[in-house]
């Protein structure tokens, strides 16, 4: 019997009562997988958007929000603003490079193209640029945004959809 090379994980939409976990999940998430791309202090300040839970809340269920979970319990997320823009996309260390970041844009991607989108697009981390330019976005421009009191990089990429003729 052949090993299996990744773990399985599934996707499901978001819950309210999922909202502390999806925090954990970001704040671990910036901490350690970012940290070749964004000092310490700016690494605090972004993960400072998951400190309000009411707000974390309400942005995710304002949004088509997935989830992967492993064993029933979540380790990634990704969410869906106005069918066009990817928001958020983040996969908790421990499972990071096995596959659950591409399963929730893949996701992601096929319900904007489903929906009618004509593009997709993101602000993308530098952490997640190789990510996004392997799936196909190109980068459009530079920004530096402040969060909190810190300025961060990132850049805005973009995707064609192309709508799959119905077989
Ligand atoms: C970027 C991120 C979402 C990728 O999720 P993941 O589950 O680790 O990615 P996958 O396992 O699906 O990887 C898919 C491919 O991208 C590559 N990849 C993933 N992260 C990468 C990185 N940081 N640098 C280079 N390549 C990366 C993988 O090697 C893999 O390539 P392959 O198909 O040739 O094997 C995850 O690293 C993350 O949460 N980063 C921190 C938060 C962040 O920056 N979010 C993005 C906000 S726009």
């Amino acid at each position: 019997m052949m090993a299996r090379a990744h773990p399985v994980f599934a996707l499901r939409p978001f819950l309210a009562a999922d909202t502390p976990l999806l925090a954990e999940i970001l704040h671990a998430s910036i901490e350690e997988l970012t940290a070749d791309d964004y000092t310490e202090a700016q690494r605090q300040a972004w993960a400072a958007a998951a400190d309000d839970e009411d707000e974390l809340a309400k942005r995710l269920s304002g949004q088509l929000t997935l989830i992967a979970t492993m064993n029933g319990a979540p380790m990634a997320f990704a969410s869906l603003v106005n069918d066009q823009t990817i928001d958020m996309l983040y996969v908790h260390p421990a499972i990071a490079g096995q596959g659950a970041g591409t399963m929730l844009a893949d996701a992601l991607e096929k319900l904007a193209t489903a929906r009618g989108a004509k593009r997709l697009t993101a602000d993308v981390s530098d952490t997640a640029l190789d990510f996004f330019t392997k799936r196909g976005f190109e980068p459009q421009q530079r920004n530096t945004v402040r969060r909190g009191g810190e300025w961060l990089s990132n850049t805005t990429m973009e995707k064609k959809l192309v709508k799959e003729a119905a077989a």
